[in-house]
């Protein structure tokens, strides 16, 4: 009589094998050097933002796959408004074509959607559409994705104190909590680990008052080169840490 072989199930070690370790709850990305990516191959620029957007939607699901929770994602600083308007019209056009061509699969795959920064100064067109892709995918469960554009860490801070002073609260009443309520994505816990590619260490006006205790990565990797395995090197990278959090541990 034939045995009967039992199915095995092959469980999917491939994302997790390299970091045991749990995952960090939030990871955010100082997405750096489209433009030296495009010039070393004699691109343009913009060539080099659209690679740079285009790696966003393989970092994205590289991210969940290994269980991160939230993801912010730095796109625009408030200084960008400051290079070439060229430079800046086409990264206008070329993230909000991303937006409106992403956001549907984006919502099927289970992302919520969120935006930190100033909305005011952008095209009313790419206002409405980050406005309505927050809300469509606001119920979703899987990972929140983070985009912080025309972001800057400074301008967060001055908002909050504005908002603060116009709700009438009393100076012995502002604490750590009731400013963190104040930032743009309040609810949101602070970032464990902050990765900037391109080789710069510097946090260029990024959520500096929620980097107070993150850990920090920096790889020569430029954007559009950074892929799955880069995020696996962040990742054990950041498993191998010991964050003291200013205490005897
Ligand atoms: C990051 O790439 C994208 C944005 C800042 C919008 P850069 O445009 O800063 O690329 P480099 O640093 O000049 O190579
Ligand atoms: C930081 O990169 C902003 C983003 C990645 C969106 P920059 O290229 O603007 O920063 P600096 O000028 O090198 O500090
Ligand atoms: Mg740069």
């Amino acid at each position: 009589m034939a045995t009967q072989v039992e199915p095995t199930i092959t469980p999917d070690l491939s994302a997790r094998s390299r970091t045991p370790e749990p995952p960090p709850l939030h990871v955010a990305v100082i997405m750096d050097g489209n433009g030296r990516w495009a010039s070393q191959r004699g691109m343009s620029r913009n060539e080099g933002h659209r690679a740079g957007t285009e790696n966003i939607r393989r970092i994205i699901q590289a991210f969940a796959k290994r269980g991160v929770q939230y993801l912010t994602l730095y796109a625009f600083s408030t200084e960008n408004w400051n290079r070439p308007s060229a430079e800046v019209q086409a990264l206008l056009a070329i993230v909000n074509e991303v937006i409106r061509s992403e956001v549907d699969e984006l919502h099927r795959g289970g992302i919520r959607l969120r935006h930190i920064g100033r909305l005011d100064r952008l095209p009313p067109e790419m206002r409405r559409s980050i406005c309505e892709s927050v809300e469509l995918t606001k119920h979703n469960s899987r990972m929140t994705v983070c985009v912080a554009f025309d972001y800057g860490g400074r301008a967060e801070i001055v908002q909050a104190v504005r908002s603060m002073i116009a709700d009438g609260v009393r100076a012995e009443d502002v604490s750590e909590d009731l400013l963190r309520q104040y930032m743009y994505a309040g609810e949101m816990p602070d970032p464990d680990l902050i990765i900037r590619t391109s080789g710069e260490q510097r946090l260029s006006n990024f959520l500096i008052w929620q980097a107070a205790y993150a850990e920090y990565y920096t790889t020569p990797v430029l954007w559009p080169d950074f892929d799955e395995s880069e995020v696996d090197n962040a990742l054990d990278a950041y498993a191998g840490r010991k964050r003291r959090f200013g205490e005897v541990r």
